[in-house]
């Protein structure tokens, strides 16, 4: 089986801890344990002491009653039955890519946005059509592209949504229409859904609940600011699905472990007070970078959602990756090169790190740039 490489990945494992201003990633600043456990009011030693006498066994394989139960509750229309943890959304992307795609199907994806969502399909031998996101829309897609595209064949749509790197949200309505061009032939659509708004998460349009072969993967990795606990889910209306799910899973993943699904646990019981801590950071962080970016004349940006990634165009001739390399070994800046995305002459800046970092990045990348043509 062949696979092209894991562009961003590729980039970040080379690069991100020779870093001193990183700028790059795409998780709202990650919390430590401390942190956590204030949010609980719970002190450190109690937990401790829970864990000195927990046994370090398998744990819930599908994630334990209370992390299901607790997910469920995210959705209109899903129950803890239909909800199976994975290791990441990255774990929950290939389940349902895994599970559900054979060789000769076709898919219609997102293009560009997270890779796996194209390129793991591919390499099991599915004929991939992209739809694209276009930067004179904004960053969206054009409805009437899915429609030529879309045939009894299609057998899934793949979305990120919000997308990578761009930031951009499918709106309800056209989430709609999508829905109403899968319905008629059958197909599944499956989104990621790992960048909700920390604005509007309430609000925020879950594709299992719009559709009944909607498949809604996600995890605590970016918007919940704990991309080490590595867990995340894959969220299903139908029983049936769900089994098909749990057959391929048994091949790929056993469970999350014991303290991994505790602290998610966690995680989930205090979203509200993390989603608050969040939403003051996105606030602030993208008042920062859009006031920033308006001062520069060689950058251009179409600003995200409140949501904890964004691209920049870069209005230079350099290569972007060329671009980024030299920033990065010349002020300890780190930006991921569009390339990486399949954008060229575009950067992502996630700047939704700790606001001092921001600054500091932004100030240098100034310097930086002001000393390019
Ligand atoms: C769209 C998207 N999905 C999934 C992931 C990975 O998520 P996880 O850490 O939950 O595996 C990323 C990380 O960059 C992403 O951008």
């Amino acid at each position: 089986m062949e696979i092209k490489g894991f562009g961003v990945e590729e980039w970040l494992n080379q690069n991100e801890k020779k870093a001193q201003f990183d700028i790059s990633q795409s998780t709202i600043s990650s919390l430590t344990l401390g942190e956590l456990l204030e949010f609980e009011d719970q002190n450190p030693s109690e937990l401790f002491t829970k864990y000195l006498d927990t046994k370090l066994n398998y744990g819930w394989i599908e994630g334990s009653p209370e992390f299901k139960r607790l997910v469920a509750e995210l959705y209109q229309h899903v129950t803890p039955e239909n909800i199976l943890q994975t290791n990441g959304a990255t774990g929950g992307n290939f389940l349902a890519l895994f599970s559900l795609l054979n060789p000769g199907d076709h898919i219609i994806s997102l293009y560009p946005s997270y890779q796996q969502l194209y390129d793991l399909p591919k390499s099991l031998g599915v004929k991939v059509d992209q739809w694209q996101i276009r930067e004179d829309l904004n960053w969206q897609p054009d409805i009437t592209q899915l429609e030529e595209l879309i045939s009894p064949k299609t057998k899934m749509i793949c979305l990120n949504n919000a997308q990578n790197p761009t930031g951009s949200l499918l709106s309800k309505p056209l989430l709609k229409q999508v829905v109403s061009l899968a319905k008629k032939v059958g197909a599944y659509v499956l989104a990621d859904e790992v960048y909700q708004p920390v604005d509007k998460i309430d609000q925020f349009p879950n594709i299992v609940d719009l559709y009944e072969k909607g498949i809604s993967v996600n995890s605590l990795s970016k918007t919940y600011s704990v991309p080490g606990l590595r867990i995340g889910w894959v969220a299903t209306r139908s029983h049936a699905l769900a089994d098909v799910f749990r057959k391929y899973r048994d091949y790929t993943m056993i469970s999350g472990g014991v303290v991994n699904d505790s602290l998610a646990c966690l995680v989930l019981k205090n979203r509200h007070k993390i989603l608050k801590r969040n939403a003051e950071l996105v606030q602030r962080n993208h008042k920062i970078l859009k006031e920033w970016v308006a001062a520069q004349e060689k950058l251009e940006i179409i600003m995200p959602e409140q949501v904890s990634t964004a691209c920049v165009k870069i209005k230079l001739k350099i290569n972007d990756e060329v671009f980024c390399q030299r920033l990065l070994a010349q002020t300890g800046v780190l930006l991921v090169p569009g390339s990486r995305f399949e954008m060229p002459g575009h950067a992502r800046i996630g700047y939704c790190t700790d606001t001092l970092t921001l600054k500091m990045g932004l100030q240098k990348l100034g310097e930086f740039l002001a000393e390019c043509d």
